[in-house]
């Protein structure tokens, strides 16, 4: 990828870190045009050269060492941060770190495992279980398996309330079709997640960069974040080494009991559009021996090739659908467009 592209994508990234997350929109903003920065963010592979790798990278150094200049400007790291430009100190600590930013941005795939988009997911699934029953969940990218306890959360969707009550996601519907909201938690029998790189929560290096892919404006994602750890640890939730592409049968045979439902959110997107293919591939492999469906939260502009409606292949909202294979045949059902961490849906005409 071009400096030129790299920075179009930071010019991107700016709009949706938007209002919500005003550091890292002023640092995207600056960035983008700063070459030397750009550079460095060109040494990730190629599906990771996203803005938030380096924005992680530069996080996870700054949690392990909060006393750099640099972290004056970050919410979570301090109490009264600094309003001027962070751009020059952003970019003075890039050049004084580098080869250890060089080395994250390289070797570390952004884990944002955000627990927002089990609010979404559940639509998804509890639409399913109405069905079909009681569930089997395969998380397909799961990073550390938070969103494998989609049953075990709380939700609140303004005002429709359900679930448990240590940790309740909100989520706003909009548009006109309540019908679609879950009229309860379906009951997951049995849960297992594949990731390229899983997050072992008892790694406390790797639960640092978990937390470096939070956006350091978003304190209360911090929080819930812990929570949801604390839960996982607790459960024992499990999440498998390997690949979408070429793993994912073999680790659909482990959930034997239940019907199986796989979740991709923000994950087909690190893939090419050879792996995306050979994904589906997967998913049709499976589906020659028992039904199964699939909830996916992706964005159909960086995950092309995937089910999407006529008109929204460049959308870079998250579109949540339901593909089902019944006794060998597909149909897919869009449900809506969301908010990239789950705070709002727009529910589909
Ligand atoms: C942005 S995170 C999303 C995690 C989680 N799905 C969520 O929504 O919170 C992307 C995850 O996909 C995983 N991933 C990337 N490429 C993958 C692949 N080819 N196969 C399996 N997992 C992959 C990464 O390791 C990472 O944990």
């Amino acid at each position: 990828m071009t400096a030129r592209d790299l920075s179009v994508r930071m010019r991107d990234f700016e709009g949706v870190a938007g209002p919500r997350a005003p550091l890292y929109q002023r640092l995207a903003g600056g960035l983008a045009d700063v070459p030397e920065v750009l550079d460095l963010l060109a040494e990730a592979p190629g599906p990771n050269q996203l803005p938030v790798t380096l924005l992680a990278a530069v996080h996870d150094l700054l949690l392990a060492d909060p006393s750099a200049p640099l972290a004056a400007y970050y919410p979570n790291l301090t109490a009264d941060p600094r309003r001027d430009d962070p751009v020059p100190a952003f970019v003075g600590f890039c050049r004084e770190r580098r080869d250890e930013v060089a080395e994250l941005v390289r070797n570390r795939t952004p884990q944002t495992n955000e627990i927002g988009r089990s609010a979404l997911l559940l639509v998804g699934m509890a639409r399913v279980a109405a069905d079909v029953g009681d569930l089997a969940h395969l998380d397909v990218g799961a990073s550390a398996g938070l969103n494998l306890l989609v049953s075990e959360y709380g939700y609140d969707y303004a005002g429709h309330r359900l679930g448990g009550r240590r940790l309740v996601i909100s989520c706003t519907p909009r548009g006109d079709r309540p019908e679609l909201l879950p009229a309860r938690i379906p009951r997951v029998v049995a849960r297992l997640g594949l990731d390229r790189s899983p997050i072992d929560l008892a790694d406390a290096e790797q639960v640092r960069w978990l937390r470096a892919c939070v956006w350091p404006d978003q304190t209360d994602r911090f929080e819930r974040l812990g929570t949801a750890i604390q839960l996982a640890r607790e459960a024992g939730v499990q999440v498998r080494a390997g690949d979408a592409a070429t793993a994912l049968a073999s680790t659909a045979v482990a959930l034997p009991v239940g019907h199986l439902v796989i979740t991709t959110s923000w994950v087909l997107n690190y893939l090419d559009r050879a792996g995306r293919d050979a994904f589906l591939g997967e998913l049709e492999l499976i589906a020659q021996h028992r039904d199964l469906s699939w909830v996916c939260a992706e964005a159909p502009a960086y995950a092309p090739g995937l089910p999407c409606p006529p008109g929204m292949e460049d959308s870079t909202l998250t579109l949540l659908s339901v593909t089902r294979w019944r006794d060998g045949r597909r149909s897919v059902e869009h449900l809506a467009t969301c908010h990239p961490h789950g705070y709002w849906l727009t529910w589909l005409a």
